[in-house]
């Protein structure tokens, strides 16, 4: 397993530009990854992931769903700007999960760009049962999440986001080599905001995720860079 600093990502929750800047200046240092989400990507596009992927490696989390065609030329735009990881969600099936995979590695060759990991977000962690029923998907979210990982793999895709709850499942059905994307991460004692199914950094580590997403208990702290030194010391320990 790498060391507790690069399985660490720091979600770039914001929306000011300079904030997100300065945000990954700080956490830079501690981190493996930052992402960058839909809330500064609606706010600054492409150019500002293309700025933050020069001071670290970006997990650009657009979460695409479309149609197969959409997200493929989409993904390949994402692609383009650099980032070291992409999304898209399961649900939208495994042709568009395939169109996603292809394209973006396609574009990235073509602008001689390192390959990006193309990777699906499973089942939402902010959703729980009743909120997944309510849409009408079967099962609870651990099974839905173990499906979807299922065809995502079947997809060509490298890996998912999933729950801290569902790593150990889907890393026994997927196999070693499948990256496991795990958000919803808090520290022993932090709040856990509108995130239901939650796990402090060491336990999701032992679990096997590859990668742990932390946003608001590093961006919110009155001091991010020891915030997320402190979240990959619990890594490494895990
Ligand atoms: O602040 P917090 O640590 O809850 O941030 C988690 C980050 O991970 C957010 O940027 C959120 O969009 C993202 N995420 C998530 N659940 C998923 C996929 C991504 O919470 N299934």
């Amino acid at each position: 397993m790498p060391e507790g600093r690069e399985r660490l990502c720091v979600a770039l929750d914001a929306s000011e530009r300079e904030r997100v800047l300065a945000l990954a200046r700080l956490v830079a240092p501690a981190a493996g990854f930052v992402k960058v989400g839909l809330e500064a990507f609606c706010a600054h596009g492409p150019d500002l992931v293309r700025e933050v992927a020069s001071l670290a490696p970006v997990f650009l989390d657009l979460k695409l769903h479309d149609i197969p065609n959409t997200v493929g030329a989409a993904a390949a735009a994402a692609a383009r700007t650099g980032a070291a990881i992409l999304n898209v969600h399961a649900g939208g099936g495994s042709a568009m999960m395939r169109a996603a995979g292809e394209r973006a590695r396609e574009a990235a060759e073509a602008a001689a760009l390192p390959r990006p990991k193309v990777i699906a977000v499973t089942v939402l962690t902010s959703l729980d049962a009743p909120a997944l029923a309510e849409v009408g998907l079967a099962g609870t979210p651990a099974e839905a999440a173990l499906r979807l990982a299922l065809l995502a793999k079947e997809a060509g895709l490298d890996g998912v986001v999933c729950s801290p709850g569902e790593v150990a499942a889907i890393r026994a059905a997927c196999g070693e080599g499948f990256l496991l994307v795990v958000p919803g991460i808090r520290p022993a004692g932090s709040e856990a905001g509108d995130q239901k199914r939650i796990a402090t950094p060491g336990a999701a580590a032992k679990a096997g995720a590859d990668l742990l997403v932390v946003g608001r208990p590093v961006t919110a702290a009155a001091d991010p860079a020891a915030a997320a030194r402190a979240i990959a010391r619990e890594i490494e320990a895990g």
